[in-house]
């Protein structure tokens, strides 16, 4: 069975197929050509948080392939306490195609995935957010920018999206380096596991030192959902690590500024950073429909 809760589920090869299969699948549906292969096709949306993009983009690429996608709130489903993950698993892939779940805990997607007979997509854990990292190289390399050896800078938190990055950015050859907030940084299982796969990584908690040079600045909220408990302490120890037009002088004078969104405007960056002439974000928002719909193709085998 093929899923992808990890961007360790994917190699190299994988990422450029799904890469070249998303440009395609982009000129044609800018080009107003309606391309179905997934006609009669379902795909389960389970949200246990709040989402704009991904339920937009995951219903969008569903209804554009030619299938649709019943979403199911975590109220609703009640998942884990209405009835067992394994037995929703086993439920829906009687019914449907895919599942794609947001969920708190990423042991949930694991054991979704284990008891499910259909592919499950990771559409943002506490662990990992692959969509959006494919999403987010995608958009560079649309761009023409070359991957390998690109020095991608993350301010902020060691947190999902970084993690998938970490993984992502080892596979296609980006070198990174992360500033963290001493505590904050990614686990070391993590760095390791990122390591292991070629990637290169330096971690700093100076937000300028990791700045110089670097050819993006990517940043995400402070404060990821679930962890609103932690909004002052949290606050306060990311004071230093806001992306502002002081810390963008610190990189390339053509650095891209990217952001997975929702951003909190004034925290992580400023408003003249996020709408500025740098920032890329609505493109990045926008390769969210077009990567999924060639993320779902390439796991459904009809690519
Ligand atoms: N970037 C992202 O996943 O956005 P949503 O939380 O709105 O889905
Ligand atoms: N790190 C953020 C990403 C939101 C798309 C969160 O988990 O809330």
């Amino acid at each position: 069975m093929n899923h992808l809760l990890s961007i360790r589920d994917l190699d190299r090869k994988h990422v450029l197929d799904i890469f070249k299969l998303t440009a395609e699948l982009k000129a044609k549906v800018k080009a107003g050509e309606r391309v179905t292969p997934l006609a009669g096709r379902t795909l389960a949306l389970i949200f246990e948080k709040p989402s704009l993009r991904t339920r937009v983009t995951f219903e969008v690429a569903m209804v554009q392939l030619g299938g649709a996608a019943v979403y199911l709130s975590a109220q609703e489903i009640g998942m884990g306490k209405r009835e067992s993950v394994p037995d929703i698993a086993r439920n829906l892939s009687r019914w449907v195609d895919g599942i794609a779940a947001r969920v708190f805990a990423h042991q949930t997607l694991e054991e979704l995935a284990r008891h499910a007979t259909v592919p499950v997509i990771n559409a943002l854990s506490d662990f990992e957010h692959p969509c959006q990292a494919m999403a987010d190289l995608y958009t560079l390399w649309e761009r023409g920018v070359e991957l390998k050896g690109l020095e991608l800078a993350w301010i902020g938190d060691g947190n999902n999206v970084l993690n998938s990055l970490l993984f992502l950015c080892a596979l296609t050859g980006v070198k990174m380096r992360a500033a963290c907030p001493p505590g904050y940084e990614p686990l070391p299982a993590v760095l390791e596991a990122c390591r292991s796969l070629g990637g290169v990584v330096r971690v700093t908690t100076d937000a300028r030192e990791a700045a110089e040079g670097a050819d993006v600045l990517y940043t995400d909220v402070w404060i990821s959902m679930g962890q609103e408990g932690e909004r002052e302490t949290r606050l306060e120890a990311f004071q230093r690590y806001q992306v502002n037009d002081t810390l963008l002088r610190f990189a390339s004078p053509q650095a891209l500024v990217m952001h997975c969104l929702p951003a909190h405007r004034g925290e992580e960056i400023t408003d003249a950073v996020l709408d500025g002439p740098r920032s890329i974000v609505l493109d990045q928002a926008e390769n969210r429909l077009h990567i999924q719909k060639g993320i779902v193709l390439h796991l459904s085998g009809t690519a």
